[in-house]
């Protein structure tokens, strides 16, 4: 398909009123939005393994996720490996008994691939699947067994937790549907309830996703456009994306008061050769980047809260001798 027509459709349901369950409904009828359990579980596996990177490990954890979705792959996997509890937020009611229910039967098969990738013993994660196992098929008590606070609105600007008490915030293919405005308060909230250990553990999607759709463009394809022509592609509602770059990224988690521990960046070839060799124009708005920072298509991030103690202290003795 032709980009443009399905980055129409979506401008158009995006402005509709009741655009957006309509657009739910499409994703049913044409099957778009099917399980895909590798894709699933290998995304949350790449959480695991970045905190993992980060020196940490999920045994005991509180987590928080941003951006449910539609299916619980991360919260499941997350208490199967040991977390205990997570708390996943989203400003949309993606998530549904139907989807939680295909996502829990489907892993059921994964149990043991899971444990490996993990390192984790298969008779630790095949008890925890079984406990979770509900008593009824009520979404609630599928939750519960895997002890997975669902908090629809849930907004992870604010998220009502104590300062402090969690041990990573998570995301996947998350951040890049963000405002930048929002994002930096998104960060800033992690920032405030993560413990001193704990981390912001991120992987993302810099790229145009209706790369997706159209082979024949790169993922840098929306790079062409000016913030108004974007507008009306994917600069709001249903396909937003907001374009950042992957040190626009980085900029945001040190301003919120984080420092990098991992900042993996994957290129996209195509795109790469495009913006080198004049076949795509990049608009004048992204002229201050490297032709890599515009042609990243993945990042994969992990942010621990920078320690503040010492500059506090120098703070507080500069205080005392004024
Ligand atoms: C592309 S989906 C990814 C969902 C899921 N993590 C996955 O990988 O399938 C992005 C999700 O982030 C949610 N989201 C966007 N802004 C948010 C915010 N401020 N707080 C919580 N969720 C948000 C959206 O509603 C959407 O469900």
């Amino acid at each position: 398909m032709n980009w443009k027509t399905k980055a129409h459709i979506l401008a158009i349901l995006s402005r509709l009123p009741g655009g957006r369950s309509l657009y739910h409904k499409l994703q049913s009828a044409l099957g778009t939005n099917r399980l895909n359990v590798d894709e699933g579980v290998a995304r949350a596996m790449e959480l695991v393994e970045l905190i993992y990177e980060g020196g940490r490990q999920l045994r005991g954890s509180a987590v928080v996720e941003v951006g449910t979705g539609w299916r619980p792959f991360v919260p499941f996997i997350f208490h199967l490996l040991g977390a205990d509890s997570i708390r996943t937020l989203d400003i949309n009611p993606w998530l549904n008994r139907d989807y939680a229910f295909e996502t829990f039967h489907a892993l059921e098969d994964q149990l043991e691939a899971i444990a490996a990738r993990a390192g984790v013993d298969e008779s630790f994660v095949r008890e925890r699947y079984i406990r979770a196992t509900p008593s009824d098929t009520s979404l609630e008590s599928l939750l519960r067994g895997f002890h997975v606070n669902y908090v629809y609105p849930g907004d992870a600007r604010a998220t009502g937790l104590k300062s402090g008490s969690i041990d990573f915030v998570v995301s996947s293919n998350v951040l890049e549907h963000v405002q930048p405005e929002i994002l930096s308060v998104i960060h800033i909230e992690s920032r405030r309830i993560l413990g001193a250990d704990g981390l912001a553990v991120h992987r993302f999607n810099p790229e145009d996703h209706y790369v997706g759709v159209d082979r024949s463009i790169t993922g840098a394809n929306f790079l062409q456009f000016s913030e108004r022509e974007w507008k009306w592609y994917g600069g709001t509602g249903l396909a937003y994306h907001n374009r950042l770059r992957c040190c626009e990224h980085r900029e945001l988690f040190e301003r919120a008061g984080f420092d990098m521990r991992v900042d993996r960046r994957r290129m996209d070839g195509k795109g790469l050769a495009a913006i080198k060799n004049g076949s795509l124009q990049v608009h004048a708005d992204f002229a201050r980047f490297s032709p890599e920072d515009l042609a990243t298509d993945y990042m994969w991030t992990v942010a621990m809260p920078r320690d503040t103690s010492a500059l506090d202290a120098v703070g507080a003795a500069t205080l005392k001798l004024a």
